[in-house]
């Protein structure tokens, strides 16, 4: 075996700590088998099964798949629920009601409680208030708020009488912004004057009347306010109000309204493979299920333990496990509005300490930053703080190195807690493939094995299994209850991305490369097959960034956007543009270069600014004028090209390219 082969095969393995398995709900891997023994025999009857012991029906369903329009699934599709109730009014009378559900930590680190009680009336009075604004169940509604319980009470009193959020994450763009509220066909805004982080105050509101202002949005009605901070803001008479204006009278009860299981919670708009982001949309009923089953499941949530999940409410990851899961769990979470390095990069730490935080779910990004700033700053490494509350600990988002885990393990869980390496998309809705902290003995770099019922394999390009040991391309054969349902608008592009014909058309292709370990059989991800670029955890595609930059008219004649691996983000955006110019070089390159990244932050978002962007007369293209990216990704690596390049029309562009600003 060569060195470099073998650094990617892992041997460590480490059993579920005692401590871990003693009273959890799936103990010892026996019970997981038993649980997948379960769901292949009676597919069908172990989701019923589910479903019923942990959602809440108000009228119960009696059909729980539907296959006969796949891959358009339904699940549980005669029953109705409501998730809001699902999440709060379940716990009334229960010893939950007074319970903590969330602990907010502001950004200049003042906190505040609020009870389940306290939310249920929150969410309600913001309910009715969205009720006499004439917003009603079916209606799209846009959230673009800064991480505050408010962010949160927005969501769920969308969920209480059945309109469909779209949250859009508070680093995106007026463009971003705009193109949303066209697709989803929103009838209203929800967001915040201001957003506070690292103790600055960044607008929002500025960016969503810049939005609006970009024209197309006809359906748009409603603009409410969240005032985040005393400072004011621009508000347009008869169509902008403050939460103060509207909340105004509102009573605190407000009945939820029932919907049916397959009636669209939210839409989430990710990257795709093309230039348009796609909406994705979710299920009530299967996607609660999730939220409540994969909290317990994964993070065997007890009622003492006290809940952190980092992510912002505008991606997936805050949605299952910030805005749904933990509170359907009736846990007590802590709920973080700034950012892990401010005033100082240990802030993770010490409120860890400060919360008694039990399970912690964090990005491996966030713990490579940390990593790095706690080698440069002793001050900031976690042993200055008491972590001894911990018991579980969490990662998603990206593939998390071995060396990575192991600081984790050591320096976070003090070897002690269990760390579960979630797989997961905006498509799956929650987990998909992760480890079990009482059962599943853990391999550093690996999501292990899939949750009971989700059927994913390895295949080829024809759908082929491949054997253990070598990689392939991710799929799930069956559907599952929190999966994708469409992509909001375009049921064509949703068959199209996800169940392909060449798999036979129901097949799930998640879009990843995958390898199963030979002896373990344990899954570990190997990143996207597709064009989709992930940096910090943050999904983009190629094609997007691409889009942002020759839209540029005036400077830029053509572009190209690939990934190469980053010790720090994960991957980095290195882009290859030809200008409508001759070819800069030195001072003038680097300012162009400035120009081009603002403009991209501009068009989409901060997020998506290329790290990398190098100057040439052309790309490297074969004779028939297709972009040779495999080239690209070379060069944006620094590798020497070995490929052959015998069909490349302009073999002379390589060189150049491989200039360094
Ligand atoms: O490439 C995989 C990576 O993140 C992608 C999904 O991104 P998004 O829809 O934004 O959802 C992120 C939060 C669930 C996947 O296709 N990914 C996510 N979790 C992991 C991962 N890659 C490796 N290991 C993970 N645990």
């Amino acid at each position: 075996m060569s060195a470099i082969e073998s650094v990617l095969v892992e041997n460590r393995v480490f059993p579920p700590p005692p401590a871990a398995v003693d009273g959890a709900r799936i103990a010892g891997m026996p019970a997981y088998e038993a649980l997948c023994k379960e769901a292949e025999r009676d597919f069908e009857g172990f989701w019923a099964r589910q479903a019923r012991e942990n959602v809440q029906w108000t009228r119960p369903f009696t059909r729980t798949l539907d296959e006969s329009n796949a891959p358009f699934y339904k699940w549980f599709d005669d029953g109705e629920l409501n998730a809001s109730a699902n999440c709060l009014d379940r716990h009334v009378g229960t010893p939950v009601e007074n319970k903590t559900a969330i602990v907010f930590e502001s950004d200049d680190g003042q906190v505040t409680n609020v009870t389940y009680k306290d939310l249920l009336a929150r969410v309600s009075r913001f309910a009715n208030a969205l009720k006499a604004q004439g917003i009603r169940k079916g209606d799209r509604v846009i959230i673009y708020m800064p991480m505050t319980v408010e962010g949160v009470v927005a969501m769920q009193a969308c969920a209480r009488i059945g309109a469909t959020h779209s949250v859009v994450f508070g680093g995106f763009s007026a463009k971003a912004l705009n193109e949303r509220i066209i697709d989803a066909g929103a009838v209203a805004v929800i967001t915040a004057n201001y957003q506070m982080r690292g103790g600055k105050e960044l607008p929002l509101k500025a960016i969503v009347d810049e939005g609006i202002g970009m024209g197309g949005c006809d359906t748009l009605k409603t603009v409410l306010v969240f005032m985040r901070t005393p400072t004011r803001c621009e508000m347009v008479a008869g169509r902008d109000k403050t939460f103060d204006e509207v909340l105004k009278g509102q009573p605190d009860q407000c009945a939820p309204v029932p919907v049916n299981a397959e009636h669209p919670l939210f839409i989430l708009y990710t990257s795709g493979s093309t230039g348009k982001p796609k909406g994705v949309q979710h299920s009530t009923g299967g996607y609660l299920l999730w939220a409540k089953l994969t909290m317990d499941w994964t993070f065997d949530i007890r009622p003492k333990d006290v809940f952190w999940c980092t992510a912002d409410i505008g991606w997936i990851t805050g949605h299952t496990y910030v805005a749904y899961g933990p509170l359907a769990a009736g846990a007590t979470q802590v709920m973080f509005e700034g950012i892990p390095t401010f005033p100082h990069a240990g802030r993770f730490w010490q409120m860890i300490e400060k919360h008694k935080v039990t399970v912690f779910y964090t990005a491996p990004t966030a713990i490579r930053s940390l990593i790095k700033a706690s080698e440069t700053d002793e001050k900031v490494h976690p042993k200055n703080w008491d972590l001894s509350s911990l018991r579980i600990l969490g990662s998603v988002g990206e593939p998390i190195n071995p060396e990575a885990w192991m600081w984790y393990h050591r320096n976070v869980g003090n070897e002690r807690c269990p760390i579960m390496d979630t797989f997961w998309q905006t498509e799956t809705g929650g987990h998909v493939i992760t480890p079990l902290p009482g059962a599943t003995p853990l391999v550093p770099g690996s999501c292990t094995l899939p949750l009971p019922g989700i059927m994913a394999a390895i295949v080829d390009e024809t759908g082929k299994d491949i054997p253990n040991g070598s990689g392939g391309m991710l799929v799930i054969k069956r559907p599952w209850p929190s999966m994708i349902r469409t992509i909001w608008g375009d049921p064509e592009r949703f068959r199209k991305s996800y169940f392909p014909e060449e798999l036979g058309g129901k097949t799930y292709l998640a879009g990843d490369g995958a390898v199963r370990d030979a002896k373990t059989t344990y899954f570990r991800i190997t990143g996207r097959i597709d064009d989709v670029l992930n940096v910090s955890g943050h999904r983009l595609g190629t094609m997007e960034i691409e889009s942002a930059l020759v839209s540029k008219t005036d400077l830029v004649a053509e572009a190209a956007v690939v990934g190469r691996p980053d010790d720090l983000t994960g991957e980095a955006i290195c882009a290859f543009v030809v200008l409508k110019r001759p070819r800069p070089t030195g001072e003038e390159a680097k300012q162009i270069a400035t120009e081009l990244r603002n403009w991209v932050a501009k068009e989409i978002g901060p997020i998506a600014k290329p790290k990398d962007i190098r100057f040439g007369d052309n790309l490297p293209k074969t004779r028939s004028g297709k972009i040779m990216r495999r080239l690209l990704r070379s060069i944006a690596k620094g590798e020497a090209i070995t490929q052959d390049t015998s069909t490349l029309e302009n073999p002379a562009i390589l060189e150049q390219l491989a200039e360094r600003l």
